[in-house]
């Protein structure tokens, strides 16, 4: 790999790969169409961890009823550390109210994320609030979080990059999800 795109990548292992990736993705896809019964639907990215996973999954929605939207929130803490306060840093466009919602997220971890963010819908008074993560991580949750719907679990406490996820903004355009060995930069 040319020093232009960061030199080799070090210490990093396949979790699930592009082609394993695009059928969960539409797999999932179907179930959501199937449960919404031709209602429409407001998804709403996650930026920016969800945003491939978000656009693979939009894009498997067509002709369905589907409106699309973004919000960005942080949580303090850098590198691979989950920090603890949530805040919202970018409101949505749409306004929920009245609306299914389902938040698209990149993985669940502690959960306090979207232990926020469905607060945060229902008090703007959608009408019900969902989740689609593409990753599920259950051994740090804090709480009793789970998204309705989960492409990948984690079988083990490994921290994902790829295909939207990243390490202090790096790695989000690889195709694949990749485990980061220890040590790795
Ligand atoms: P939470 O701990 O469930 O609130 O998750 C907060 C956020 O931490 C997620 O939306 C991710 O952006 C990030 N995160 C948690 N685990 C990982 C990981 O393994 N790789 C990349 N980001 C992660
Ligand atoms: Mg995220």
């Amino acid at each position: 790999m040319s020093a232009f795109f960061g030199g080799k990548r070090k210490n990093m292992r396949v979790l699930f790969g592009a082609s394993k990736i695009r059928k969960r993705v539409r797999a999932l896809a179907r179930g959501i169409v199937r449960d919404c019964g031709g209602g429409g639907l407001l998804c709403v990215c996650v930026l920016g961890g969800a945003s491939l996973f978000f656009a693979d999954l939009a894009r498997e929605f067509d002709g369905a009823s589907t409106e699309l939207d973004f919000i960005r929130v942080s949580s303090y803490g850098g590198g691979k550390t989950s920090g603890g306060a949530v805040e919202l840093t970018a409101e949505p466009a749409i306004d929920p109210r009245g609306k299914r919602v389902l938040i698209v997220e990149d993985i669940v971890d502690t959960g306090r994320t979207l232990e926020f963010l469905r607060g945060y819908f229902l008090g703007a008074g959608a009408k019900s609030v969902a989740c689609a993560a593409l990753l599920d991580k259950p051994f740090a949750r804090v709480n009793a979080e789970r998204a309705e719907y989960t492409a990948f679990t984690l079988k083990d406490d490994a921290f994902a990059v790829g295909y939207g996820l990243d390490l202090d903004q790096r790695y989000r355009n690889l195709k694949a999800v990749y485990a980061l060995e220890d040590g790795a930069k």
